[in-house]
């Protein structure tokens, strides 16, 4: 696994690395480029969760550079009949050049990259989602300039999506103010690899104290993959809404980021995520480019980014 260019945390790959990332992802959407780079290069998408944005934005991205990409699904393969992560791991490195995994657990993804002799990409697990905060700082930089520096805020459920937040305030250097209620907070650990690293991270439980002056404000859904308390989830979390009063406190032109699907009504209101300091459709087609950054990187190396 030593010497393979994994993308499977932000705390596990170098600033300057992610941030060579960022810049390549940024002039390939300015000027396209790469169609040949991963030209006979395969990757296999292996998804044990639902996805869109991850499904498309991969098969698009690999197939813009060149490369060739094949998917599977428990339902559709022996992992639906016990064959297990390791197994499928090593099979599908004999295959392809490279492994996007979707799964329910940080052990899954990390059997698949122990026995993997090919990169493996975190297409998310109830840990983290650092592809999606690759095309979130993306975004951020595209319409309010340099991340360094700035204050996004958090506000709900800080779940997965968030604690690769957390990573990305420590590895691009912002701070990160999470608003969520007891029980629905981060890993201890998580906060404490931040702190060892630089991270500016607080958690509180105002909301309006973590929206006050912020750049961003960003949100996700209360009931994520895999959870099944809906109602109680819905009960503790309903003061963390993004609505329009908490989008005021914010700082003159701050935008609202969600990493999509959205649940109008949950955890935001209609009129904060269809309006006009939403940016949550730029969001989205960024992880087309972010997912090209992480591909040409996984499989060249910094070398290969643009
Ligand atoms: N944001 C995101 O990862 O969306 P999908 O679940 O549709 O891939
Ligand atoms: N937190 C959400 C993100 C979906 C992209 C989930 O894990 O379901």
């Amino acid at each position: 696994m030593a010497d393979l260019r994994h993308f499977l945390d932000l705390d596990a790959i170098d600033a300057t690395t992610l941030r060579a990332m960022l810049d390549s992802a940024a002039r390939i959407k300015a000027s396209g480029g790469q169609e040949d780079a991963l030209r006979g290069k395969t990757l296999a998408m292996v998804f044990e969760k639902p996805s869109t944005r991850t499904r498309v934005s991969f098969d698009v991205a690999m197939q813009s550079l060149g490369g060739n990409v094949v998917s599977l699904e428990p339902e559709g393969s022996q992992l639906g009949r016990g064959e297990t992560v390791a197994d499928t791991a090593r099979i599908l490195s004999q295959y392809v050049d490279v492994i996007m995994f979707r799964t329910s657990t940080v052990e899954n993804l990390v059997e698949m990259a122990d026995a993997a002799t090919v990169p493996v990409i975190n297409g998310l697990t109830d840990r983290s989602h650092p592809c999606q905060i690759m095309a979130d700082v993306l975004t951020f930089e595209e319409i309010s300039g340099p991340i360094a520096d700035r204050v996004v805020a958090w506000s709900g459920d800080a779940n997965n999506v968030a604690n690769s937040w957390i990573h990305a305030a420590a590895r691009f250097g912002f701070e990160l103010r999470i608003a969520s209620p007891e029980g629905f907070r981060p890993p201890a650990d998580i906060l404490e690899w931040a702190a060892a690293n630089g991270g500016r991270v607080s958690v509180g439980g105002d909301p309006n104290a973590a929206a006050s002056g912020a750049d961003c404000i960003v949100t996700d859904t209360w009931v994520s993959m895999g959870d099944e308390d809906a109602e109680r989830r819905r009960a503790a979390l309903e003061p963390f809404r993004v609505d329009a009063d908490l989008m005021a406190r914010a700082a003159e032109g701050a935008i609202f980021m969600h990493c999509l699907p959205a649940y109008r009504g949950d955890e935001v209101t209609a009129d904060v995520v269809d309006g006009p300091q939403s940016v949550v459709w730029t969001e989205a087609g960024n992880r087309l480019h972010a997912q090209k950054s992480i591909l040409l990187w996984c499989l060249l190396g910094s070398a290969g980014l643009a």
